[in-house]
């Protein structure tokens, strides 16, 4: 089949990609000048597992493409829809890439093409395109709702072993069509009509969102009465109906999807006149995730003004160069604010923060490299190397009270205290000099909070 799919970010490459694999004839559309040179040079314009090979096979037997010009998806069948749908700042989503690329479509469309939702949108939005805009085309343009789920750093494994297959449409052969094209998947395909298909992305981002926070919320609550998070979290998660994954309490969660979807969520529940409460609790308890680590390196360290803390981990989470977002970032502001000297090292995202980070904050070439002198360190990122630090050694580079943050729950604790610093996770037991101290709930603007957790 000949398809095109617009947008070379991390759903459309790897979808583009690996159709391409599966024997199509694939163009990707991209409208970054720089990034679009770099692909059509054979290179890949964010680091994905799995996937440079799949693009290279593909740019090398000459069935995946690249341009600039919405107008080479016109002789294909499929054209997959994979723009950024990002936030604006008052929370409104934003569909101006996707309005856009159809838009083009539509005025140009020269023979029946099926129109493939992949990017997220709002519930409504598919069906108000199709009434709206599709309709003016010459040519019958058939639209398919399409979600991906497909996570960072597992993209490729994910597209090949998704849990489920999710399109919504109301006509059947067309449903069929794009069945077909997953033929060589092996997973459940569910077919519902298009505002459902577009809800089940987001109710599926709110629900894991939410077992983050609700995790985090417990691994507070566990710091106050002296339990531990860990065999806590394991048990809960052993039960069938709750489930392990998405029990990790840390930082709280980043990257390009999780904290624009439950905010778009919410948005689209101010909409229709909902107070999703749950919702926005969810955000509240991630927001303030950040704000209690700050809390936690100030009351293990006193005054914050002259010391110099390390970072190590800046991508949103392991296995991506990715970090939008990134709890990291935050917490380096909120520290830099408090006149702290910041160190940082990540093994992939360096050259990304260093974009978005203040000059002040020194980016070190190495994990040892950015230890040097700091009397606290904190681990934002759970990247494999962090755990397995020589501690004698960081002891040695670190200075008094030598403070480990293990943000992510990721380092070996005991070994750690046994060679002399002074170890605090999150949800962990901590000594009394150690507690963070009353918990008081940050204001927001958007929902301030009504209560107050106190020690008892
Ligand atoms: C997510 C969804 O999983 C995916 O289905 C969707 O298509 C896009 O959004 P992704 O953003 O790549 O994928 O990352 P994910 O692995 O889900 O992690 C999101 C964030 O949650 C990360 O910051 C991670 O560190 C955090 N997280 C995850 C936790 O804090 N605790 C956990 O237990 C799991």
């Amino acid at each position: 089949m000949r398809i095109a799919v617009i947008g070379a970010g991390y759903v459309g490459l790897v979808a583009a990609a690996c159709l391409s694999r599966s024997g199509h004839e694939v163009v990707c559309i991209e409208k970054d000048e720089g990034k679009l040179a770099e692909l059509q040079d054979g290179r890949l314009p964010f680091y994905e597992a799995g996937l440079a090979e799949i693009f290279t096979a593909g740019v090398g037997k000459g069935s995946l493409h690249f341009s600039s010009e919405v107008a080479a998806c016109l002789d294909a069948e499929v054209v997959m829809i994979a723009v950024g749908t990002p936030a604006r700042p008052d929370g409104r989503i934003d569909l101006s890439q996707i309005y856009g690329a159809v838009s083009r479509i539509v005025e140009q469309a020269r023979f029946p093409q099926l129109i493939v939702m992949k990017s997220t949108v709002p519930p409504g939005f598919g069906e108000n395109l199709k009434a709206r805009l599709l309709s003016r085309a010459g040519v019958p343009l058939t639209y398919l709702a399409n979600p991906e789920f497909l996570r960072e750093g597992s993209a490729v494994r994910d597209w090949y072993y998704p849990d489920r297959i999710v399109i919504g449409g109301d006509q059947e052969l067309a449903v069929a069509k794009l069945a077909r094209l997953y033929a060589d998947i092996d997973a459940p395909v569910v077919t519902m009509d298009v505002g459902s298909a577009e809800m089940v992305k987001y109710a599926a981002n709110a629900f894991l969102a939410t077992k983050i926070s609700f995790i985090n919320e417990i691994a507070n609550l566990c710091e106050l009465v002296g339990a531990d998070i860990l065999p806590v979290a394991r048990a809960v998660g052993m039960d069938r109906r709750i489930g392990g994954e998405f029990l990790q309490a840390g930082l709280g969660y980043g990257g390009s999807c999780f904290p624009k979807d439950t905010c778009g969520l919410d948005f689209v529940s101010t909409c229709n006149g909902y107070a999703f409460n749950l919702l926005k609790a969810v955000i509240e308890v991630n927001n303030r995730q950040r704000v209690l680590a700050l809390r936690k390196l100030r009351g293990m360290l006193g005054t914050l003004h002259d010391k110099t803390v390390c970072v190590l981990g800046l991508a949103f989470k392991p296995g991506t160069d990715d970090i939008r977002e990134s709890p990291a970032l935050d917490i380096i502001n909120l520290l830099l604010d408090e006149g702290v000297k910041i160190r940082v090292y990540d093994p992939l995202a360096m050259k990304n923060a260093q974009r978005l980070l203040p000059p002040e904050v020194y980016s070190a070439s190495g994990t040892m490299a950015a230890l040097e002198g700091c009397h606290a360190l904190l681990v934002a990122t759970a990247w494999p190397e962090f755990t397995g630090l020589d501690w004698t050694a960081v002891k040695e580079l670190m200075r008094p009270p030598r403070l480990v943050l293990d943000g992510r729950n990721c380092l070996p604790a005991e070994e750690i205290i046994k060679n002399g610093l002074v170890y605090q996770g999150v949800g962990r037991p901590a000594k009394p000099e150690n507690q963070p101290g009353n918990i008081i709930l940050p204001k927001s603007d958007r929902t301030p909070f009504r209560c107050q957790v106190t020690r008892c």
